[in-house]
């Protein structure tokens, strides 16, 4: 059952996070439903500006009403990612997202505010919820001068402004995070300060975590070990996400691990079995891989085990 994030939101703050998973392609897709449903788990779909290329939008919406099809028992919202202004009110208008992000966090922040009121008049008009982000992740290094550091994480004050004044379901904050597989030089360092201010100034509202992967470091051997070259990959430790969840964050992006699975798997089979030119061969194993992946990670976000009270606050 596909529903908003705003009801996701709503069972889940202040007690646990939902996991937002990206997804490309059939495997991922069984992968995900499986592993959500073996955890007992509300989930968010992400589907990024690159994903809806890669194949077509319309393979992507269509793998998903066939999941909730094969797997009725699911709920989840389907939202998308880091997406443009153009790319949004596409998704609004297909009726099909329940829930779209407008990035315009490298914009200034008047222009950021303009673009992003655009879109929740439109998102809203349809009953589509709407993430907004302020701040602007990545590069936030333990090196790093602390002004300069803190340049790039939200500042507290303007993310209530920002929220009164582009009327945005949710907010991704930059806490020190980044995308893709190195995230830290030294020791990874969120900062929790900053989040407990934003949630002092914006008490009840749901808060977004982008560039959440863990980066799980046996994943990293393996793939090394099966000729990758991912030496110092480096993710956030996943003990923290409940800490986050108590300070509003209701929402944890991850895509990244999605692929270091299926590069484990995929370098795995080929160096092992190199007489394999089955494609469901490393495909069954991926999946499979997928689905414990996610379900451990719900168990992380306390995510795992909440499908029946969501259900129930369904109606
Ligand atoms: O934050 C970005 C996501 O990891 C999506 O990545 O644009 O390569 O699909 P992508
Ligand atoms: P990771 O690169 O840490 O998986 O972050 C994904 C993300 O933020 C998608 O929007
Ligand atoms: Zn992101």
């Amino acid at each position: 059952m596909i529903v908003t994030t705003k009801k996701l939101f709503e069972a889940a703050y202040g007690k646990y996070a939902i996991g937002a998973y990206n997804i490309n392609n059939l495997e991922q897709t069984i992968g995900l439903f499986r592993g959500n449903l073996r955890s007992q788990a509300p989930f968010i779909i992400q589907i990024s500006k690159g994903a809806r290329a890669y194949s077509d939008k319309v393979f992507l919406e269509g793998l998903i009403r066939s999941a909730d099809e094969v797997f009725p028992e699911a709920i989840f919202a389907v939202h998308l990612d880091h997406g443009d202004e153009e790319t949004a009110m596409d998704c609004i208008e297909s009726g099909f997202y329940s829930s779209v992000m407008i990035d315009a966090s490298h914009e200034d922040f008047e222009t950021n505010i303009a673009i992003t009121r655009r879109v929740v008049d439109a998102a809203h008009a349809r009953g589509i919820v709407v993430e907004a982000e302020l701040g602007q992740l990545g590069g936030v290094e333990e090196h790093v001068q602390v002004a300069e550091a803190d340049a790039k994480l939200t500042d507290p004050k303007q993310a209530r402004e920002f929220v009164e004044r582009t009327g945005c379901d949710s907010l991704a904050v930059a806490i020190g995070t980044s995308h893709g597989a190195f995230k830290f030089s030294g020791t990874q360092s969120l900062h929790f300060d900053v989040l407990a201010d934003i949630q002092k100034e914006l008490p009840g509202f749901p808060l977004v975590l982008h560039g959440t992967s863990s980066v799980p470091q046996d994943e990293v051997a393996r793939i090394n070990a099966a000729g990758g070259k991912l030496e110092g990959a480096k993710g956030v430790d996943a003990s923290q996400f409940k800490q986050a969840a108590k300070l509003g964050v209701t929402k944890i992006n991850i895509d990244t691990d999605g692929r270091l699975v299926w590069t484990r798997v995929h370098r795995e089979v080929f160096r092992d079995h190199p007489e394999v030119f089955d494609l469901r061969n490393p495909g069954k194993i991926f999946i499979e891989e997928y689905a414990k992946y996610i379900a451990e990670k719900n168990a992380y976000l306390g995510s795992a085990g909440q499908l029946p009270a969501v259900r129930a606050l369904l109606g």
